[in-house]
């Protein structure tokens, strides 16, 4: 019935309106083109400090580029000083990114106290020196990361709203809002009808929204109530990329198959392994590997002792030995 809706950031086109969060510490290449390879049509990167991707340095290393294999991809940046955000943003075009996306999200203690992400939600001003900076020097999609305020109090409402209306008139080519306050962090619902406010008020722009995205059946209900242009999809998608079929599955009206049986499960864990083991030496890339699994296992009927096999193993072996225990169709643990 949706087959219709595409999402446009800027001048990217998407066949579905959504595509994966940048998750700080997960978001890295190997889970990106694992996105894509279950059809998720656009990723973002991990977030970077734009600081750090102005300098040639970094962008030197091929972990900050994108990969051939992974476009369209999109870099998001964390800052407040406009003039480093636009070189950030340029040097990052340069380097092949797709899209930039502004982070006025983040909620980490560490990134507040250095008055960046969510805290200049509290400094509309500040916000749009950056997108008009950025804007300014990118010929490039520039998208940006709200929260939907500070916290609940009026003064923050109105920042909101403030941050919204100007970055439309500035020409910011989407707006991704996670429908929590930065107080909230996770806790609470988000309010997908404060999302549904905006772009009622906006219906030109682009609102894609974002919080509890775990049940692609439920997105075409969401997406008809709201009337939002798309949503982002961020924990549901963490040791989960079956996520993106079955989103597919319900954007193109076909049918969700069947989850995943274990032994189905085992073989993309192991997919996904395999590839950090490329680029990690093998106890390093176990550790990395670890935070993953515990994504996976949600699935898992038998979590708990899964669980506990799989974060005891420190080497490839132990790894394959406890996925074979855990993860295969007939065996007893199933
Ligand atoms: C582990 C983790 C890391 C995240 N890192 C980022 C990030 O780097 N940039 C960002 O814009 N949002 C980040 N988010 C927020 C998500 O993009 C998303 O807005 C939020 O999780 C709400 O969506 P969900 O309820 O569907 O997970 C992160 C969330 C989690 C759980």
């Amino acid at each position: 019935m949706c087959n219709s809706i595409a999402l446009k950031l800027g001048s990217l086109k998407l066949d579905v309106p959504f595509f994966q969060a940048s998750l700080s510490g997960y978001s890295d290449y190997v889970m990106r083109v694992l996105a894509r390879r279950f059809g998720c049509p656009f990723t973002l990167a991990d977030m970077m400090l734009a600081k750090s991707a102005a300098n040639p340095r970094v962008l030197r290393k091929p972990c900050f580029r994108p990969a051939p294999d992974e476009h369209p991809v999109g870099a998001q940046i964390l800052g407040r000083d406009p003039a480093i955000m636009a070189k950030a943003a340029a040097d990052l075009v340069t380097v092949g990114y797709d899209l930039i996306d502004l982070n006025f999200a983040c909620p980490a203690p560490k990134v507040l106290r250095a008055g960046r992400g969510g805290a200049l939600l509290s400094e509309p001003d500040i916000v749009i020196d950056c997108l008009k900076a950025v804007r300014d020097v990118v010929v490039a999609p520039v998208m940006m990361k709200l929260r939907i305020g500070a916290d609940h109090k009026p003064q923050s409402l109105d920042n909101f709203w403030k941050i919204v209306t100007r970055s439309i008139e500035n020409g910011v080519d989407a707006l991704v809002i996670h429908g929590r306050t930065v107080s909230q962090r996770f806790r609470g619902k988000a309010d997908w009808e404060l999302l549904a406010a905006v772009k009622s008020r906006f219906p030109d722009a682009t609102i894609v929204g974002s919080g509890d995205i775990f049940n692609p059946a439920e997105t075409l209900d969401l997406m008809k109530r709201t009337r939002l242009d798309g949503f982002l999809v961020a924990r549901g998608a963490i040791g989960n990329p079956w996520i993106f079929r079955d989103l597919r599955c319900v954007w193109e009206n076909r049918q969700i198959p069947p989850p995943p049986g274990l032994t189905e499960q085992r073989l993309v864990i192991l997919e996904h392994f395999g590839r950090i083991l490329k680029d990690y030496p093998e106890r390093k890339a176990v550790r990395i590997f670890r935070k993953f699994f515990a994504g996976y296992l949600r699935r898992h009927p038998k979590r708990k002792p899964a669980l506990i096999a799989l974060m005891k193993s420190e080497t490839r072996a132990e790894v394959e030995t406890a996925l074979i225990t855990w993860y295969t169709d007939s065996s007893p643990n199933a």
